[in-house]
């Protein structure tokens, strides 16, 4: 069960991540906020280049922190971003994002955030966002 205040607290993590992003060509920022199942949080933004194909998305970049470190199991993201990093809708995440999800997390189980304000958060399961996802149990089939 995740509390409101738990939200909350992934919304400002969220948030403070928009200072962080590079994003000099789209300037579109977006900050991310990844909930471990032990209850841990690694924060991402979203990291352009100038080859446009090697940026990477806030929540690859928090997925990638916490694997890099050796932590594989995840409860929940939040995620939060719009254009100059002022938020002004839900941002939901990119079709890669979700197969990376995809590879880590429970389809029934993992919840995706996307808020507005503290005071305006949605949230959908990963299997809502990705129905019929690809993932490793399909590599034995
Ligand atoms: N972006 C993310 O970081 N996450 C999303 O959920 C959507 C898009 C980034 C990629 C790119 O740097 C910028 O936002 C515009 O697409």
């Amino acid at each position: 069960m995740i509390t409101n205040e738990l939200k909350i607290q992934l919304f400002d993590k969220a948030k403070t991540m928009l200072n962080f992003s590079y994003a000099p060509y789209s300037h579109f920022h977006v900050g991310a906020a990844l909930l471990t199942k032990n209850g841990k949080i690694y924060t991402g933004c979203n990291i352009e280049n100038a080859a446009y194909g090697p940026s990477n998305c806030a929540e690859r970049t928090a997925f990638f922190k916490a694997v890099s470190e050796g932590i594989l199991k995840f409860d929940a993201i939040m995620v939060v971003g719009g254009p100059n990093g002022k938020i002004k809708d839900y941002c939901p995440p990119c079709g890669v994002c979700r197969q990376v999800m995809m590879e880590f997390c429970n389809p029934d189980e993992f919840k995706i955030f996307l808020a507005k304000s503290k005071d305006d958060i949605v949230e959908y399961t990963l299997k809502e966002l990705l129905p019929l996802g690809f993932g490793n149990a399909d590599l034995n089939k």
